[in-house]
């Protein structure tokens, strides 16, 4: 019997039936890089106006993690500072041509979002999207972006997860196995439980598309919260 055959059905979240470790993650994501960054037009008309409301007003130093493609840039206004880490390096060629493509001095880093490689407080906002769904361990990354970002800073997350339209739900959570061997991606989690999980101060939250994507505004803990 494989992994995928010995599965509660109610238990709808396929990860704990097979966790995918990092470096199977970044193997799933050398093979989509191109495709992502090809179809990012895509991406833009269904998602674009999430990703603009959320990311289109922060400033200063801003860390996107789990950047991809460099599909947040072009929300980001100009005079940012920007800094991206993903852990596949194909993904990060793309995000490289995305910015040589917009005209945006950024710098971009291999890196894991579970293990920062920053100091504390280091960014005036940290912005991140459809990232937790493939994190190995969603909240540790969370927290991470916690701890680099300055307590006077922001957090913004564009997430997606399971859909509040029961027939969506009920594709999404029929594909969930499948869809998570191909991509390491747990489309029917709730990324607001995630958020609380973590210990995010949440300040605002929206949710859209169906119920499938949640946009947050997050209050970044103090440190002695920690
Ligand atoms: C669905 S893509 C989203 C990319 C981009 N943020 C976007 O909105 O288009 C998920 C990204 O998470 C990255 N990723 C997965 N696990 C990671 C980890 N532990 N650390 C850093 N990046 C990770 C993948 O390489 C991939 O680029």
């Amino acid at each position: 019997m494989s992994p995928h055959q010995n599965h509660d059905r109610n238990d709808i979240d396929p990860a704990p039936n097979r966790p995918m470790s990092v470096s199977e993650i970044k193997d799933s994501y050398a093979e989509y890089a191109d495709r992502m960054h090809r179809f990012e037009w895509i991406d833009r008309v269904i998602l674009g106006r999430y990703r603009r409301d959320r990311f289109g007003d922060v400033e200063g130093r801003v860390l996107d993690v789990a950047c991809g493609t460099g599909t947040n840039f072009r929300y980001l206004p100009d005079a940012v500072d920007l800094v991206g880490i993903d852990v596949s390096p194909e993904m990060l060629a793309n995000a490289e041509e995305r910015l040589t493509e917009l005209d945006i001095d950024g710098s971009l880093r291999e890196m894991d979002a579970q293990e920062l490689e920053f100091p504390d407080d280091s960014f005036d906002a940290v912005i991140s999207a459809l990232s937790t769904c493939t994190f190995p361990d969603p909240i540790a990354a969370l927290r991470e972006m916690d701890r680099v970002c300055k307590p006077e800073g922001t957090i913004r997350l564009v997430e997606h997860g399971r859909s509040d339209v029961r027939p969506i739900a009920k594709y999404q959570e029929w594909r969930a196995d499948a869809h998570y061997a191909q991509t390491g991606c747990r489309w029917t989690q709730n990324p607001r439980e995630i958020a609380s999980k973590a210990g995010l101060r949440v300040r605002d939250t929206d949710t859209g598309l169906f119920g499938t994507i949640t946009t947050f505004e997050i209050t970044p803990n103090r440190r002695e919260e920690r």
